[in-house]
C-alpha cells in the first residue's frame, strides 16, 4: 500500500459486522476517511423491496456528509467476498460528486489490499461540472 490505510481497513470489517443483508446474504462494510482524520463507517442495508437497498459506501458517504464533513480521504470497503469488492456503478458516481479523486482501498482475503484512485474507476465521469457548462452555454 502506498499509504498505511491499515486501521481504515479494520475499521470497515468491523463495519462489515453490522450489515443487514438477510436477502443477498452478502456483507459488506466500507470506512471512509476525512480530510481532517474522522472516520465514518457504513454497512449495506437491504429492504424487502430489493431496490431500496443501500451499499455500504453510500451509507459511509451519506452519513459523513449528514455530519457537515466535506472533504475526503480515503475508502475501505471489506466485503464478504471471496476477492476483492469494488464499488457498484452508482456508488462510484455518488463517491465522485461528493468526495471527488480519492483513494480506494478494497480489502482483500489474500491480505493484501488492492489501492486506487477513484477516477481509475470512473474514467469519464458525469459531473456538477457538466451541468454548470450546460447552464452557461444556455445562457
Ligand atoms: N453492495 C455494497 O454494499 N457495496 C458494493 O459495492 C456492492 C454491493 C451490497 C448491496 C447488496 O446489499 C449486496 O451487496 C449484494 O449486492
Amino acid at each position: 500500500m502506498r499509504e498505511n490505510y491499515r486501521t481504515l481497513i479494520q475499521a470497515s470489517r468491523n463495519a462489515k459486522r453490522r450489515a443487514h443483508a438477510p436477502y443477498s446474504g452478502f456483507h459488506v462494510g466500507a470506512a471512509l476517511l476525512t480530510s481532517d482524520g474522522v472516520v465514518f463507517t457504513g454497512c449495506n442495508v437491504e429492504n424487502s423491496s430489493y431496490g431500496l437497498t443501500i451499499c455500504a459506501e453510500r451509507t459511509a458517504i451519506f452519513k459523513a456528509i449528514s455530519e457537515g464533513k466535506k472533504k475526503f480521504k480515503a475508502i475501505a470497503i471489506t466485503s464478504d467476498g471471496t476477492d476483492v469488492t469494488p464499488p457498484c456503478g452508482a456508488c462510484r458516481q455518488v463517491l465522485w460528486d461528493l468526495a471527488g479523486n480519492i483513494d480506494v482501498v478494497l480489502d482483500s482475503h489474500s491480505g493484501i489490499p488492492l489501492q486506487m484512485k477513484l477516477e481509475s474507476l470512473l474514467p469519464i465521469p458525469f459531473s456538477e461540472k457538466r451541468l454548470k457548462a450546460a447552464r452557461k452555454r444556455k445562457s
